[in-house]
């Protein structure tokens, strides 16, 4: 069987921010890697670098140091045309506050991730069905999104970040801002989808329920990233 690259490889990686005269170390020589496929969770306390992490991951931010290889891509030594067309077609995000575009239909929100990708066939048009008959929102596809509750508007961003068939999710705090209730069918949809298709999750969370659909959950503390479970 051919061998997967890992989903993620950092190598010696260092970043800081500096304001105004203060230096601010997130990481510092980290080490760390995962297999693919690969279900993770990251915790720690609020302003650890949980979010600066993905956002190195998917190439928005650049380490001062250090080697950042994604589903044996060089995000580190891309360029930024590079790291934009790789983040479009490998990667899907979702975000605690949802982010769907309010002028767009909950279909219209859904294509916008295969326009991006010219994939506009009819495999991906029936895949975009697929995915919103599974979530159960079929029906509410000519919607918009101020007219469907909390949970309804994760369940429509849930198909957006899936629909181009990326091969990682980056998710941060995506039930943060979800009811008990609404956070669970949330997980349950997001974890069906995930190991129906092996795809792999990256997943900032502080929710007990949603650390039950990692397989390893791994801890941001002293610039470092722990096992913890
Ligand atoms: N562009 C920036 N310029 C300066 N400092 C920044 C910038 N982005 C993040 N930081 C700082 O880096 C640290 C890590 O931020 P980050 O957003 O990664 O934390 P986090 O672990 O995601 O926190 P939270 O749980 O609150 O979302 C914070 O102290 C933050 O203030
Ligand atoms: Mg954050």
């Amino acid at each position: 069987m051919e061998q997967l690259s890992p989903l993620i490889s950092l190598r010696g990686l260092s970043k800081s921010y500096r304001e105004g005269n203060t230096e601010r170390t997130i990481f510092s020589d980290l080490v760390f890697s995962l297999p693919q496929p690969y279900a993770a969770a990251i915790i720690g306390r609020s302003g650890s670098g949980k979010s600066t992490l993905l956002n190195l991951i998917s190439g928005i931010d650049l380490p001062d140091q250090g080697d950042i290889e994604v589903l044996g891509f060089s995000v580190s030594a891309a360029t930024e045309k590079e790291r934009t067309l790789f983040r479009r077609r490998n990667i899907g995000f979702l975000f605690q506050f949802f982010n769907l575009i309010p002028v767009l239909t909950v279909w219209d929100n859904i294509l916008l991730p295969l326009s991006l990708n010219s994939k506009n066939d009819k495999t991906s048009l029936a895949r975009a069905e697929h995915l919103l008959h599974r979530v159960g929102l079929f029906e509410r596809r000519f919607a918009y999104p101020d007219h469907l509750s909390g949970g309804e508007q994760q369940r429509v961003a849930l198909v957006r970040s899936l629909v181009h068939d990326p091969e990682l999710l980056l998710a941060d705090e995506p039930t943060g801002n979800l009811d008990e209730k609404n956070a669970t069918i949330v997980l349950e949809a997001l974890s069906s989808l995930l190991r129906e298709e092996r795809k792999s999750l990256i997943m900032v969370t502080h929710s007990r329920e949603a650390l039950g659909i990692a397989d390893g959950v791994f801890t941001m503390e002293n610039q470092s990233l722990v096992k913890s479970s």
